[in-house]
């Protein structure tokens, strides 16, 4: 079975604890999105994608906490960013549960294939490495 997202070191940002944690949290809804594909009687869309949100939010909080701590400029609008994205998989959540839409899941994967992608060779790339305050 194929990985939800491969890594692919052109993601690397240079910085060792963030870049662990974007090949662990690409490892993570790896495993989510099989569990779901091989077992959803047991493991619904509900449960997929609220891991799948609580794995960005673990991520999004390290890596803001990086930025915070190293005084990085562009972290207001960053932390935009993740929220956006959070913002999205809950409206999937909602249409899903509150609003009785079927979970459209290759169209939700490829969104947030496309949007991590592009976020990790854009925004992420951006972090400065070596500035982080003890
Ligand atoms: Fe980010
Ligand atoms: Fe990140």
């Amino acid at each position: 079975m194929s990985e939800f997202i491969a890594w692919d070191e052109s993601f690397a940002v240079g910085i060792a604890g963030i870049d662990h944690d974007h090949w662990h949290l690409l490892q993570s809804l790896g495993v989510c999105y099989a569990q779901y594909r091989d077992s959803p009687a047991t493991y619904a869309a509900a449960d997929f994608l609220s891991d799948v949100h609580a794995r960005l939010a673990a991520h999004f909080a390290l890596e803001e906490k990086y930025m915070r701590r190293s005084g990085q400029p562009d972290l207001v609008p960053h932390q935009a960013a993740h929220a956006a994205l959070l913002d999205a998989v809950s409206d999937r959540m909602e249409d899903h549960y509150d609003n009785d839409q079927p979970f459209d899941d290759a169209a939700f994967t490829a969104f947030l294939r496309a949007w991590l992608i592009e976020h990790f060779r854009t925004s992420d790339a951006h972090l400065v490495a070596g500035s982080e305050v003890p």
